[in-house]
């Protein structure tokens, strides 16, 4: 069963139940998700992966958590040119700029948004949102 990894960052477990609901669409799918903190692989571990998963709240002002995802995704930046990559991320109060940036970051660097822009959702995920990721877990699976 081939691997697909979901790397994320995650302070209060918002976006870390978006990671695990993905990975059951995943399973779901067919594939093996490999839900991994972002702290525990380096970029370069997914140099090879046609097609992986990335979370990050918005953190700062709007922006990717500081000491670990920031870093983390501008090394991808350097290959990720032609990979399929689906954004998730749970947020508090603004506008979701920071996922904005995300996607627009990514796909300057020749990435594709899987479904076309990142889940999000405010605080917790609720229903629609876990239904969500779990049919774009299914959808990475079939990529
Ligand atoms: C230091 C800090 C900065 C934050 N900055 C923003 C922000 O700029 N915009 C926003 O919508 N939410 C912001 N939030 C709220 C988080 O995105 C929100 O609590 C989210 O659910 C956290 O997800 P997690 O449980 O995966 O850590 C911030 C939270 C913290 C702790």
């Amino acid at each position: 069963m081939s691997k697909i990894y979901v790397v994320y960052w995650s302070g209060t477990g918002n976006t870390k139940a978006m990671a695990e609901k993905l990975g059951e669409g995943i399973t779901a799918g067919g594939k093996d998700p490999e839900i991994t903190e972002v702290d525990r692989i380096k970029a370069e571990g997914l140099k090879d992966e046609p097609v992986f998963a990335l979370g990050c709240p918005s953190m700062g002002a709007e922006v990717l958590e500081e000491e670990s995802m920031e870093p983390f995704v501008a090394d991808l930046e350097q290959f990720v040119q032609g990979k399929k990559i689906a954004l998730f991320g749970s947020y508090g109060w603004g506008n979701c700029e920071w996922m904005r940036d995300w996607e627009e970051r990514l796909r300057n660097s020749g990435a594709e948004i899987v479904g076309g822009e990142g889940i999000t959702c405010l605080n917790e995920p609720e229903e629609d949102t876990l239904s969500a990721l779990y049919d774009l877990g299914k959808k990475l699976a079939e990529l």
